[in-house]
């Protein structure tokens, strides 16, 4: 896996099975604060789904100025996990970088203000089904793009997450495909424009809600 430098000198891989980063070039760190931990209100003691968990950016930045977050990541790819141990963070994240470094070895870390991140290695769509429905209040979802892994944008994958959140959670993603959307809005979500950050087209948010019945 070859290491790249992204626009905000944070870094990332290259993924050579599907030719594609595991960020955004334009700012890796600046993606999980702005798209995913921003743009879905992370508020102290909630609980969050990282669906591809990779790096864990996103996890560890829903950390930073806040307490008692349960965070479960799922992850298929146990090298990518290993590849934290000593991957150099820009000083915005370090301190909590460093909290959870070796989730490779431990699986599961809580830092010192109750946030805890806990690991599922395996198939993420077969995790998940441990889960009670309605249990997430928030949901990461960032698998590579739909043109490269396009069964995870699927109408069942989005099926599968939107039961296992709580009405009114909410999703993230990077993505602003059609197909996505329509997805999403077929099993019931409620889809808007999420920030534009580093690109001219913007993110995505999907709400569960309360009043849209789930057609799937
Ligand atoms: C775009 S990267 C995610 C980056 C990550 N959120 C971060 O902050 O570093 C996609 C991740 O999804 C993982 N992945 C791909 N397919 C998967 C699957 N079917 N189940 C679980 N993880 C998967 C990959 O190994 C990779 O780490």
């Amino acid at each position: 896996m070859k290491l790249v430098k992204t626009e905000d000198g944070s870094l990332t891989f290259f993924s050579e099975k599907y030719q594609e980063h595991y960020h955004s070039i334009s700012g890796a760190l600046e993606e999980a604060f702005e798209k995913h931990v921003k743009a879905l209100g992370i508020k102290d003691g909630m609980k969050i789904l990282d669906f591809c968990f990779g790096l864990g950016y996103n996890a560890i930045a829903a950390t930073k100025g806040h307490k008692e977050l349960e965070i479960f990541g799922l992850e298929n790819d146990l090298t990518i996990i290993q590849k934290m141990i000593d991957l150099e963070v820009p000083d915005l994240l370090e301190p909590e970088y460093d909290n959870f470094r070796l989730l490779f070895e431990k699986m599961e870390i809580t830092d010192e203000n109750d946030n805890t991140i806990k690991l599922l290695i395996g198939e993420a769509w077969q995790n998940l089904g441990q889960f009670e429905d309605g249990f997430f209040e928030r949901v990461f979802f960032d698998p590579f793009s739909p043109k490269k892994q396009p069964e995870m944008w699927s109408k069942k994958i989005f099926h599968k997450i939107y039961l296992k959140m709580k009405n009114g959670g909410k999703l993230s993603t990077y993505s602003c495909a059609k197909m996505i959307r329509e997805n999403m809005k077929e099993v019931g979500f409620k889809v808007l424009d999420g920030p534009r950050v580093g690109r001219k087209s913007p993110a995505t948010i999907a709400i569960k809600n309360n009043n849209t019945q789930n057609k799937k």
